[in-house]
């Protein structure tokens, strides 16, 4: 063993080595593994209101099996661990002659293993514990335990950093949703005006005119870019929940093993104060609405603990005990062909009878081109005011025929961008959109790169929309998922469709 200064000196430099508890505890695992029989190491907390142990951070080397995060422990146990509050390091294994690791050695997977627990403390209350183990038995001595006994503080101070970090996270959140909140309701009327209410939406403002003052749940159907964020919040903002939260999910955009603790909660430790509290979106939406965006991309077991809240009105949180109950109103929202998915078997048919109640059909643009010439003015307006154009341009006599000519396959989202670029393109005189109407704008630079004549200089997001263009030919449209254009292209799925969206090329959402 190394002199008993340098240890304290090398484990304290590397628990301290990152933000990133995990990353930390890393850097500390290799250094004590040349000093320490090492293959695993934990740091965890006995949550008291979950009952479980819980996993914070965790090493192990190749061939460790990835521990459970939650481990829920027998109520007297949780009892028994408080009032024992274990103070010095000690080697606990499968046959010790103690109830509490009588009892957690199975659950801890203690057999055939041996463990060296580090309780910390911080400010003399116990917060947690650091467990070494190394496979096989035996393999510790007293001696070890002693060493491992000065460098407690570290340790301690490492994990209640990684649990007040975990807890900025959360309140971070909780903010950002208040704050859209408060935004709207300062702003929100404004420029979110409906183009087409009684034209080619009319149908669809009759639908929400209805269903608004109801309580029922609300599927908005239609293809890419039609408008179904904007019809949501119509919905929500002319119902009588206007003055209660309204949350928003896009379930395409959070990682898959986030989404069950991200919608319905997760039960936490006390220790983590005001905090411990750590309510899932649904709780948040309490006596207002929330807005189910891409319904279709939410995977099977989220898909069964929305069933069921739509049926109880109750949300279980992930690791929770009790039902709790909500008052909300919910919307939903998917471009995708929700029934193909039933047979496919990736969406739940009882989902889908609970979601389609009462469902809206949001036509696409070519379906509605009456209202193609209001949208263009509208948008000349609202983006010439967001560029800080102080006259909005006016538009050239014809371009509006010329635009309703065109099919819109991105729909009103792609008319959008088409103005914005348009205005920032504009050098003086009225928008006629012949670049786009002579078929520039669309056959260049896609087109030109195809026939092997590109245009150059191309500018750099042109030359992005030609090469991400290719890529979604090669990939029959995937985006998502190994062979996907997001993989090929080296980058995030999300951030591809972000980009997609910016650059105004129609996609499908994900293909399977
Ligand atoms: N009828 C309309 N009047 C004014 N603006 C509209 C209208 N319909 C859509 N928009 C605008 O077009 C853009 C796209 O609409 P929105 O985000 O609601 O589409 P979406 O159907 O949710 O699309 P996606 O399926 O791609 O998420 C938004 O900026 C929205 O404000
Ligand atoms: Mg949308």
């Amino acid at each position: 063993m190394v002199n008993r200064d340098e240890f304290i000196r090398e484990v304290t430099i590397r628990i301290c080595s990152s933000l990133e508890i995990k990353e930390s505890l890393r850097n500390t695992f290799v250094y004590l593994r040349e000093q320490l029989p090492l293959d695993e190491l934990f740091l965890n907390i006995v949550d008291q209101n979950l009952g479980a142990l819980r996993r914070i951070a965790y090493v192990g080397t190749e061939g460790s099996e990835t521990p459970d995060e939650i481990i829920p422990l027998p109520e007297e146990i949780v009892e028994r661990i408080k009032e024992r509050c274990f103070r010095e390091p000690f080697i606990a294994s499968a046959d010790m002659d103690d109830q509490i690791f009588q009892t957690m050695a199975p659950l801890i997977k203690l057999e055939g293993n041996s463990d060296m627990i580090v309780p910390l403390h911080l400010d003399s209350e116990p917060i947690g514990g650091l467990t070494l183990r190394a496979h096989g038995e035996g393999r510790y001595s007293e001696e070890q335990a002693e060493i491992m006994g000065y460098v407690t503080r570290p340790f301690a101070i490492a994990l209640a950093n990684a649990l007040a970090h975990e807890a900025v996270l959360r309140y971070q959140d909780i903010l950002l949703d208040d704050k859209r909140f408060l935004n709207r309701e300062l702003y929100g009327h404004l420029g979110e005006e409906i183009i087409g209410g009684n034209t080619g939406l009319r149908n669809v403002m009759e639908a929400v005119r209805q269903v608004a003052p109801l309580n029922s749940t609300v599927l908005l159907l239609g293809e890419t870019g039609t408008g179904k964020e904007i019809i949501a919040n119509a919905i929500h903002f002319s119902s009588p929940r206007k003055d209660g939260p309204f949350i928003k999910v896009n379930c395409g955009a959070i990682p898959e093993s986030l989404i069950d603790s991200e919608l319905f909660g997760h039960e936490r430790g006390a220790f983590t104060g005001a905090v411990a509290e750590t309510r899932g979106r649904f709780e948040r939406a309490e006596g207002g609405s929330i807005f189910l965006d891409e319904i279709g991309e939410l995977p099977m077991t989220a898909q069964v603990r929305l069933l069921r809240v739509l049926q109880s009105r109750e949300v279980e949180r992930v690791g929770g005990k009790r039902a709790i109950p909500v008052n909300i109103r919910v919307i939903a929202a998917t471009h995708r062909n929700l029934q193909n998915m039933i047979g496919e078997g990736s969406f739940r048919e009882d989902l889908w009878f609970r979601l389609s109640t009462f469902p809206v059909m949001i036509p696409p643009v070519r379906q509605r081109k009456e209202d193609v010439p209001a949208l263009t003015r509208h948008f000349v307006t609202v983006k010439s005011r967001e560029l800080g154009i102080g006259m909005p341009p006016s538009i050239a006599p014809g371009a509006l025929m010329r635009l309703m000519e065109y099919d819109w396959p991105g729909n009103v989202r792609e008319l959008e961008n088409l103005v914005e670029r348009e205005l920032i393109r504009h050098r003086g005189g009225a928008l006629t959109f012949d670049t786009v109407l002579s078929g520039e704008e669309r056959r260049s630079p896609v087109a030109a790169v195809e026939e092997g004549r590109p245009h150059l200089p191309l500018k750099l997001d042109e030359a992005m929309a030609a090469h991400i263009t290719e890529v979604l030919k090669l990939t029959s449209g995937k985006i998502h998922g190994p062979g996907g254009a997001a993989e090929l292209l080296g980058m995030n799925a999300n951030t591809l469709r972000w980009r997609l969206d910016k650059l105004g090329i129609a996609y499908r959402r994900k293909s399977r």
